[in-house]
């Protein structure tokens, strides 16, 4: 550093350029200090957080229920506890709290019912069975598995003990399941997912992974209702499609033998502005047009495939008024009337709509003045018209969608190329619908229909019905061997390929509502009325915490008599309160508002007493020591004598110095500081040989002197007195040297010098140089005769001046000339530059004239010639003659 400011000092001679210089190395060093203080208070922050996130959930749970809805913490409910925190993390020695006392349940699975896959082609014992069809052999092998929690105690070990519930259920369901095995196998089921129903015991943010297998079976039976719009515009598709009835329901045999038609047409309300009704129009809209209807189911799904053709040959075409058609409200009869149209609940259902207009959907409605929001149920009469069609509104998407998730449908949109776009994008708020460009006659509408149902069928989508806090997740390879990836749709299946999601499932935390804590789930694969029910439990509160089970008891001697024992501790009645419920009302006076007496604030996590002690009717008795020393006292214990802050590791620097009472220390008169290592006396910052406090030049901290920095320097020493870098030290020595080396400056008059230079005398040198290692300085002026002079000065002890024999003067210049010389040289320049200018413009002017002479000169010939005028004679020349 000093090395550094001496060089400057040497280098640049003048004074401002010196101060810069320094101020910035201050600036810079100061920085260094900084950052190096910063990342050592980073490294101490660093060390200490990893022991904060360390800290145990479990601790400061007070009820069992808040304590088992934290992961992986366990509670006891040993009656004589002590003060021991009820809920852990680590399970506690077994003298401490025995096994039977524990309750920590482990998220379970248990499988309910588990019939083997119709088409497996792993297992040969589905094939075994002869036909297409098993019937569900192993349907009661519930399987129970412990899945692999941190928790070391089995879950259905501590549940038998305590509660009829768990065992109860587990027997219902079981009935359950064989019931409707039973009549699977009379109805010769077939099954596509496995397993079938799933009990699941739940711990709150416990992941729990589930296998479903899904594997598509042969010759699964297929449904397929074509819904027409018969508008005028379809009569040409009406024709082709009548044509094209047999290789469509041939090509569908050829998928699979169990498959039915059915056929329904739709036009719209028959209300303005949809439809016409002028009366004449109401019987016949068009020429050859049968009156206008909503919907009509022609023909229920039959296997009779062959009605199809001469069904949707006689089927009239209708004609309306604007271009949207009234579809929706024929897809939402079509779902609804399941019975009508002859859905059934075993098959593939497809549902092809065809129509090359748009589509009316709810509020549409109020146009022809229809308010009445549509119900969603089936109102088809006996001929199969819909018979609310100018009653209710039209449905909504989200309705429609609804209907079709309930129902298992596959919607499949064949429409024409202008109207693809929008249906397109309808499909994407249907659930399993797909849209298809139909040719504007119909006439590829078979190969549109294999194309869709492979497409349908080859994909398998596993959607749920979980809500709210219950978060499930799916993961699958799909066919391949892979790893695991995030998706719950698996493509390019072939019939009896089978595909198994893994279902991550997790209660994020545990609904307010008791009633939510049982729940229902279904997993299913869209489009297919099969499904994986889950009887989900979530283990949310404990079974001692509900009469009936060991645990809990009412009036309670370990209550005093005064509560019920729960889990191991007391809930007192109205009138007493307390651990055990020792303590009554009428005995403490109450401060009203704050419950707890024992906690400071609001602060419901804090434990009693702030942990340091316990509640004692409502006051707290604070915690004893092994060192009788140090005393923890406080309302809430809050105050500890022992862990104030240390100096050399003495309590507040020691006795003598100041006490430590609630966690800060307090000191004796003399002393300050949080520590009370300071000392409130400033007789050590003052100069031996007087003066101002740190030579005013600092202010006096803590005994000691923490020296200022100014504009001229930075002070050091013990008493701020030195000030190596200070230009000022210069300038004080400046005079004195000035006088008594070279005679000239302030002091040079009388015996000035000698009264006011008594400290030093400067010694004479030829030229001075900086010994950098003596902490030498170097000063440089000018004085009154431009003449410059250097000394340096260094003050290792004594004050030493060592000061250049002769100045070094300027040359003496002659001003006079040098002033006459710059006068005549403008006045020179100027001459010349007004000479110059005057020889421009002379020559631009001699130009000038002559160049007009010229011009006037040319001019001469037309002065005077009028142009109106014309000379009597007029000359011509024959172009042709050559001669002269
Ligand atoms: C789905 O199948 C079940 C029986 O397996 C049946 O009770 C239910 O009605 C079917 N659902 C639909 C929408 O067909
Ligand atoms: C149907 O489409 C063909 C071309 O694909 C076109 O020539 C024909 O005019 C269309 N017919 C109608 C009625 O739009
Ligand atoms: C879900 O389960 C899979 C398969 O066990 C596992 O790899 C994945 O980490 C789980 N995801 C979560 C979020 O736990
Ligand atoms: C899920 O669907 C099943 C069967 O339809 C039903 O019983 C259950 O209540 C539904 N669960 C939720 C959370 O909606
Ligand atoms: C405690 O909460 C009540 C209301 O919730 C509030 O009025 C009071 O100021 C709070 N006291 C403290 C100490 O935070
Ligand atoms: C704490 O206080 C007790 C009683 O006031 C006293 O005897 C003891 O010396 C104190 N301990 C410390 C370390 O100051
Ligand atoms: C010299 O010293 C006298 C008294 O010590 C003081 O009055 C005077 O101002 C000083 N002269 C200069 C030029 O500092």
């Amino acid at each position: 550093m000093i090395e550094t400011q001496s060089k400057t000092t040497k280098v640049t001679s003048f004074k401002m350029m010196t101060r810069k210089m320094q101020q910035l190395m201050y600036l810079s060093l100061l920085c260094i200090l900084a950052s190096t203080q910063l990342s050592h208070t980073l490294a101490a922050q660093l060390d200490q957080s990893p022991a904060k996130l360390e800290q145990n959930p479990c601790m400061n749970k007070a009820t069992c229920h808040e304590c088992i809805q934290t992961q992986n913490c366990g509670w006891c409910m040993k009656a004589d506890y002590g003060d021991r925190p009820r809920c852990f993390l680590n399970t506690p020695k077994p003298e401490i709290c025995p096994e039977e006392f524990i309750y920590n349940p482990d998220t379970s699975e248990s499988i309910r019912i588990n019939k083997a896959l119709t088409w497996d082609s792993s297992g040969a014992a589905a094939m075994s069975g002869g036909g297409q069809y098993i019937s569900g052999g192993s349907y009661e092998s519930s399987a129970s598995r412990q899945s692999s929690s941190s928790g070391s105690y089995s879950a259905s070990g501590s549940s038998s003990s305590y509660g009829s519930s768990s065992s109860s259920s587990s027997g219902f369901s079981a009935n359950l399941g064989s019931q409707s095995a039973f009549a699977a196998a009379a109805a010769g089921e077939i099954v596509q997912i496995k397993p079938q129903r799933v009990s699941l015991k739940l711990r709150i943010n416990e992941v729990h992974n589930l296998d479903v297998s899904y594997s598509q079976a042969v010759d699964y039976p297929v449904d397929l209702y074509y819904l027409m719009d018969l508008s005028k515009s379809m009569e040409d598709d009406k024709e082709k499609l009548s044509a094209l009835g047999d290789k469509l329901s041939e090509t569908m045999k050829g998928i699979t033998s169990n498959f039915r038609l059915g056929f329904g047409s739709f036009v719209d309300k028959v209300l303005m502005p949809y439809v016409s009704t002028i009366p004449k129009n109401l019987e016949e809209p068009c020429p050859k047009c049968d009156a206008p209807y909503g919907y009509r189911n022609i023909m229920g799904l039959s296997t009779d495939t062959y009605r199809f053709s001469t069904e949707v040959k006689q089927a009239a075409v209708s004609g309306n008024l604007d271009a949207p058609e009234g579809g929706f409200d024929a897809i939402m009869q079509a779902i609804a009337c399941r019975q009508q149209v002859g859905w059934r609940e075993q098959a593939r259902r497809l549902l092809v709509f065809s129509t090359d207009a748009g589509f009316h959907y709810a509020g549409d409605g109020k146009l022809g003045g229809v308010i009445t929001p549509n119900d969603g149920e089936c109102h088809l009469n006996g001929e199969g018209m819909y018979t609310h069609s100018i009653i209710q509104d039209y449905p909504s998407i989200s309705q429609i969608n609804q209907k079709v998730k309930q129902n298992a449908i596959n919607i499949i949109f064949a429409v024409t190329q202008n109207q693809y776009s929008v249906y397109q994008k309808l499909s994407g708020h249907i659930e399993g619908s797909s849209s298809a460009i139909l040719s504007n006659d119909s006439s590829n509408v078979v190969d549109l229909v294999r194309e869709e149902y492979s497409k349908i069928s080859s994909t398998v989508e596993m959607k749920d019905n979980a809500t709210g806090d219950v978060k499930i997740t799916y993961y699958s390879s799909c066919l391949s061997n892979g790893p695991l990836t995030k998706t719950n749709k698996c493509s390019g299946l072939k019939v009896g390929d089978k595909v198994t999601f893994t279902a991550n499932i997790t209660v994020t935390k545990c609904p307010t509502d008791p009633k939510l804590w049982k729940q229902v789930i279904q997993i299913y694969p869209v489009g297919i009325n099969e499904s994986m029910i889950i009887d989900l439990e979530m283990l949310c509160s404990c079974p001692c915490e509900h009469p009936g089970s060991i645990g809990y008891e009412k009036h309670s001697t370990s209550c005093s008599k005064s509560g019920t024992l729960m889990c191991g501790i007391c809930e007192c009645d109205d009138l007493h309160f307390g651990n055990t419920c020792e303590c009554s009302m009428s005995d403490v006076h109450l401060n009203n508002g704050n419950n707890n007496m024992c906690r400071q604030g609001n602060n419901t996590n804090a434990a009693d007493c702030n942990g340091r002690g316990s509640c004692v009717c409502g006051a707290c008795e604070c915690k004893k020591r092994s060192n009788p020393e140090e005393i923890i006292s406080g309302k809430y214990c809050e105050c500890e004598n022992f862990s104030c802050e240390r100096n050399k590791n003495l309590l507040c620097s020691g006795p003598d110095h100041g006490i430590c009472e609630c966690n800060r220390c307090v000191c004796k008169p003399g002393w300050t500081g949080s520590s009370c290592d300071c000392q409130t006396s400033k007789d050590t910052c003052m100069p031996p040989n007087g003066g101002e406090i740190c030579s005013g030049h600092g202010t006096c901290e803590c005994g000691v002197c923490k020296c200022k920095s100014t504009d001229d320097g930075r002070y050091s020493g013990k008493y701020c007195d030195k000030c190596p870098t200070c230009s000022g030290r210069c300038h004080e020595l400046k005079d004195c040297v000035q006088c008594q080396m070279y005679h000239t400056g302030e002091l040079k008059n009388g015996d000035d010098c000698a009264k006011n230079c008594t400290t030093f005398t400067p010694v004479g040198v030829e030229k001075v140089k900086i010994d950098e290692d003596k902490d030498e300085q170097l000063c440089v002026f000018f004085d009154e005769d431009d003449c410059k002079f250097t000394f340096k000065y260094s003050e290792v002890g004594e004050l030493v001046v060592h000061a250049q024999e002769e100045k070094e003067c300027p040359p003496k210049v002659f001003m006079l000339g040098i002033v006459l010389g710059v006068i005549a040289a403008i006045v020179l320049v100027g001459l010349a530059i007004l000479l110059l200018w005057k020889l421009l413009t002379t020559i631009h002017d001699r130009r000038e004239f002559a160049r007009f002479e010229k011009e006037r000169m040319n001019a001469k010939w037309d002065t005077g010639e009028n142009p109106i005028y014309k000379q009597a004679t007029s000359t011509f020349k024959n172009p042709i003659y050559a001669g002269k």
